[in-house]
């Protein structure tokens, strides 16, 4: 379980980017983190990689705090998508889901690309779970699509087991056929190995159609913490005010599946459901 203690962080020029943050996101849910720019939502996720050390408060991953000391082996146990990818253009598709085994690979035999064969049969298995077909895994990451890239990096992110995903804004950039079938590809790989993801989104109508749970920001505090169905037109008034917001969606709100309430209280659905 991942779990936010009174998270605040102020930057040094005294920014208020987090304040009091609490919250627990159980195994294996896929949490999306709403709420307008600047809101706060990179400036959390960042905590749990330990990217950003809060200034008062800690990240808790199964029992143990994020601090500086542990920093290696807690990022050994997080996978990262970002919005811009962090791809290595001129590496192939396959060695770009091997380089995320680089904290566990010594650098040497990285450098020479002498990744164990298991190891590469799990990239070609991931890949095959994002659908990219075989005959891409030796092209350039350059040579891909913007949603094709966006799959690389999911089947990177899983590529180490990681117990919690991060993702910053991993469609922003996309198209709305194409941001659904990758946040499709990525809650399917978090459920087939009960990984905790905890993705910010801008899109209303994608957070509802893929979270088990959301959490909403303003100005750096949780404003909503309810399932997708809970979010009405007037919540998302609260989370957006007067800014442009994406509201979209807030219409076709509908009762969650039984699968999904079980998620969000951090059960695994037994078949009934
Ligand atoms: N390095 C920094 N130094 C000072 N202030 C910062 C820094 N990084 C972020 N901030 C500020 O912290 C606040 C939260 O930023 P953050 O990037 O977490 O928001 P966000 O919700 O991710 O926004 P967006 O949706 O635009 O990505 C903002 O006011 C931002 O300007
Ligand atoms: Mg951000």
């Amino acid at each position: 379980m991942l779990r936010f203690e009174s998270v605040t962080h102020v930057f040094p020029d005294g920014t208020r980017a987090n304040h009091k943050i609490a919250f627990d996101v159980p195994r294996g849910q896929f949490c999306v983190l709403l709420g307008p720019s600047g809101a706060g939502k990179s400036t959390l996720l960042n905590t749990v990689n330990g990217l950003i050390l809060p200034t008062e408060g800690k990240v808790v991953l199964d029992g143990e705090p994020v601090t500086s000391s542990n920093l290696a082996e807690i990022r050994r146990r997080i996978g990262m998508i970002h919005q811009q990818l962090h791809l290595v253009p001129r590496l192939s598709v396959l060695h770009n889901v091997l380089s995320g085994l680089l904290p566990v690979t010594p650098t040497w035999k990285a450098m020479l690309k002498l990744f164990p064969i298991d190891q590469q049969r799990r990239a070609c298995q991931l890949l095959e779970e994002v659908e990219m077909e075989e005959k891409q895994l030796y092209r350039r990451a350059s040579e891909l699509s913007g949603g094709q890239q966006q799959r690389v990096a999911i089947a990177r992110a899983f590529i180490n087991d990681p117990d919690v995903v991060l993702a910053d804004e991993p469609v922003a950039s996309l198209d709305p056929t194409v941001s659904r079938h990758v946040l499709r590809l990525l809650r399917a790989a978090s459920r087939q190995r009960d990984t905790t993801v905890l993705c910010s989104l801008h899109q209303v109508e994608f957070a509802i159609e893929f979270a088990d749970r959301i959490v909403a920001f303003r100005s750096g505090e949780v404003v909503f913490d309810d399932l997708p169905s809970a979010l009405t037109s007037d919540v998302l008034q609260h989370i957006y005010g007067g800014q442009e917001g994406d509201l979209v969606g807030a219409e076709t709100l509908v009762e969650p599946k039984a699968e999904d309430k079980a998620r969000a209280n951090g059960r695994v659905p037994t078949p009934a459901e």
